[in-house]
C-alpha cells in the first residue's frame, strides 16, 4: 500500500506508459531494458527516469543522464536506505571514496 501511495505522488514522467526512453533503448541497451521489464519495478510501470532522470532524451546528450546514488533509492525504500545508511557497507563506502583512485569510480 505504501509503494502505491508513493506510486501516485510520482511525476507522470517517471510512468512507462509515457516513456521516450523505452522505444529508443529497446534499440540501444535491449538486454538492459529487458532486464528492467522482467523485475518488479519495471512490472509496476515505473520507467528508466525513476532513477536516471528524463533530461537526456538523445544520443547528443548523454552527459544529462542521472547516475544513481542511494539517495536516488531513499524516497521509495526508506527501510532499505535506513539499513545500509546504519550499516557497515556505508561506512566502508566512505572510506573508499577517500582513497585517491576509488572516489572517481562510478558512484552507484
Ligand atoms: C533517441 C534515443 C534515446 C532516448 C530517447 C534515450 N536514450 Fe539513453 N542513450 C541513448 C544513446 C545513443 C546512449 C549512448 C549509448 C552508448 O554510448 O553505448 C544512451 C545512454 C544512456 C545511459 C548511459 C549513460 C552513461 O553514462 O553510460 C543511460 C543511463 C540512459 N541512456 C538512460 C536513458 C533514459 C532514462 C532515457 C529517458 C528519459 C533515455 N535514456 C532516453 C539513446 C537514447
Ligand atoms: C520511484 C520509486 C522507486 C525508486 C526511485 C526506486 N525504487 Fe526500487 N522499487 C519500487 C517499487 C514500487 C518496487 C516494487 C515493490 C514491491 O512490489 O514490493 C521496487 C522494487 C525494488 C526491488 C525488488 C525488485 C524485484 O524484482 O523483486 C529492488 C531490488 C529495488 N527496488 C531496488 C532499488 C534501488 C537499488 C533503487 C535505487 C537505485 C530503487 N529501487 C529505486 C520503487 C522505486
Ligand atoms: C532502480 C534504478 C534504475 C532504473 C529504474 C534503471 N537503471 Fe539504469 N542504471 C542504474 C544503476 C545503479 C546503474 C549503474 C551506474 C554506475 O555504473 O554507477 C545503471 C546503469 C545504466 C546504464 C549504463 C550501463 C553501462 O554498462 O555502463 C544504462 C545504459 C542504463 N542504466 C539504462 C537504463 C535503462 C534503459 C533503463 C530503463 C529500461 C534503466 N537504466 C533503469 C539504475 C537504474
Amino acid at each position: 500500500m505504501r509503494f502505491l501511495l508513493l506510486l501516485l505522488l510520482l511525476p507522470a514522467t517517471s510512468l512507462a506508459a509515457d516513456s521516450t526512453c523505452i522505444p529508443c533503448h529497446t534499440q540501444i541497451t535491449p538486454q538492459i531494458v529487458n532486464d528492467f521489464r522482467s523485475g518488479k519495478m519495471g512490472k509496476i510501470g515505473l520507467d528508466c527516469s525513476a532513477c536516471h532522470g528524463s533530461d537526456h532524451q538523445s544520443a547528443e546528450d548523454i552527459d544529462k543522464v542521472s547516475i544513481p546514488t542511494e539517495k536516488t533509492c531513499q524516497p521509495c525504500h526508506q527501510q532499505q536506505y535506513d539499513q545500509y545508511m546504519d550499516g557497515k557497507h556505508s561506512l566502508a563506502w566512505m572510506a573508499m571514496e577517500a582513497m585517491p583512485k576509488t572516489g572517481l569510480q562510478p558512484h552507484a
